[in-house]
């Protein structure tokens, strides 16, 4: 006689394939001086075509104008990315409009212009949008004061402001309440969490060559966020990305976003402002 044993257990599902997306929150595409791999940077050209190319934030460089007009470039002297000569801080905004911006990059770029900081923040206004505050080796005497005034009147609810000065953070956060400020740096400091603290800033920018995953994980642990600078190789980009940056400032936002592609990551969406 056989006997018929305890039916079998019912059969176990197999488990859900892999989901296409990561649980976690990939980082932000951060266009450094606009798609400035693409276009002059730091003009609305570059900006366009970085909210058209699918970013969630674009950074760019800001210095002030003789009669204290904040605005958009990186360099203190104007030669290299404009027809113009001699500072920057030397030239009123009203001058500065009147150069060109975009030829040096090419000819079809004649015409780009120096955008003020409210141009570029009223241009960014459906993106995220850092402002580095540029005070050496040229110093601007009230650029934190003037960059705030800008910001606040622009009514742009997301600025953040940087600076290499940590010292003109504090002074932005107090005129401009709860916005946010982050630490810039080329190093690895002994207490990178300190360094932000100190200066009241919630992030981290430093250059991505210096950055190790202990420093994320302290950073993420203090609350801080951690946005390297700037990634522009295929091949640092995915080293970078494997540390769980927040954001990764690149001048080559389609190759960031290429790299999280491949990781399955959903993507920014392009902007048309
Ligand atoms: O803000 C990050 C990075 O832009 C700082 O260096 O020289 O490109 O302004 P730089
Ligand atoms: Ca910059």
């Amino acid at each position: 006689m056989t006997s018929k044993g305890p039916p079998p257990p019912p059969a176990t599902p197999s488990p859900p394939a892999t989901p296409a997306t990561p649980v976690r929150a990939r980082p932000q595409v951060i266009a450094h001086r606009g798609f400035s791999a693409e276009a002059p940077e730091n003009t609305l050209a570059a900006f366009r075509r970085a909210m058209v190319v699918g970013v969630d934030a674009v950074e760019l460089d800001v210095h002030l104008s003789a009669d204290g007009e904040p605005v958009v470039i990186h360099d203190p002297l104007l030669e290299r990315t404009t027809d113009g000569r001699g500072l920057v801080g030397a030239e009123t905004a009203e001058a500065l409009r009147l150069l060109d911006a975009g030829r040096w990059f090419g000819e079809g770029f004649a015409g780009e212009r120096i955008p003020t900081l409210a141009e570029a923040l009223h241009f960014l206004r459906p993106i995220r949008v850092i402002v580095e505050v540029k005070n050496g080796p040229v110093r601007y005497a009230g650029i934190a004061g003037a960059v705030a005034a800008v910001i606040a009147a622009s009514g742009h609810r997301a600025v953040v402001v940087s600076s290499f000065d940590h010292e003109l953070l504090p002074q932005i956060r107090a005129a401009v309440p709860g916005i946010e400020t982050a630490v810039l740096y080329v190093a690895r400091p002994i207490d990178s969490v300190r360094l932000a603290q100190e200066a009241g800033a919630g992030i981290l920018q430093p250059h991505w060559a210096f950055l190790t995953p202990d420093v994320v994980a302290a950073a993420h642990q203090a609350g801080l966020r951690v946005e390297p600078w700037v990634v522009d190789e295929p091949d640092h980009l995915a080293h970078v990305v494997a540390m769980t940056p927040d954001g990764v400032m690149t001048s080559y936002p389609d190759r960031l976003r290429a790299v999280l592609a491949k990781l399955g990551y959903p993507l920014p969406p392009a902007v048309t402002s």
